[in-house]
């Protein structure tokens, strides 16, 4: 059984379909829901799926141990970010290595990096006037949005979108394809 802990910021709807998905796997569990808001929707899910939560302070994830000590004592082997604002720091990068995945609401190495998240990213892909957007899944690096693409699709930007209407596009073209994506490169590096 790998046992992954997501890592959210916000709604968490990402990390409900994912939560969902892999409820009955006896492959696959999701182990721990971390956040660094104490408030996040995300929180809701785990309490109705039983998950248990961690909630991180940014001293001690960005300049302390990273909660390396409290990952390692849930016996996590993956983290999967969905929606966390936060920079992933070196201590989890040096565990974890290449067992971290990020989804991006844009089609990278475009409309990625510091700030490039919630709206400003739908915004700034329709100021550009694209005909296209999409969503990457990604590894993580020490840069934002940087890491090895995994998986990219696409829908298409029309003339009447706003950042909403894009976003809403774009989710659920995230809670289609993350989870099957997840299980697949989990199962796929699996000893
Ligand atoms: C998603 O659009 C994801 O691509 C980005 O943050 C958003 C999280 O949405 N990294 P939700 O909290 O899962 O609804």
């Amino acid at each position: 059984m790998k046992r992954i802990a997501i890592f959210a910021s916000g709604t968490g709807s990402n990390a409900q379909k994912i939560l969902t998905y892999f409820k009955d796997s006896d492959k696959i569990k999701i182990a721990l829901i971390v956040s660094n808001k104490p408030q996040a929707g995300v929180l809701n899910f785990a309490k109705e799926f039983g998950t248990p939560t961690l909630i991180i302070e940014r001293e001690q994830f960005l300049k302390g141990d990273g909660y390396v000590p409290h990952l390692e004592a849930a016996k996590i082997d993956w983290i999967i970010l969905a929606g966390f604002l936060w920079k992933i720091p070196v201590s989890l990068l040096n565990h974890w290595g290449k067992k971290i995945i990020n989804i991006h609401p844009a089609l990278l190495p475009n409309y990625g990096g510091k700030g490039m998240y919630g709206e400003a990213v739908h915004q700034a892909v329709i100021n550009a006037k694209e005909k296209e957007s999409g969503i990457t899944i990604h590894y993580v690096d020490e840069q934002y949005d940087h890491g090895a693409t995994i998986f990219q699709a696409t829908c298409p930007v029309l003339p009447s979108d706003n950042a909403a209407s894009l976003a809403n596009r774009i989710h659920t073209l995230e809670h289609l394809h993350y989870p099957p994506i997840i299980e697949k490169e989990i199962l796929s590096q699996a000893d």
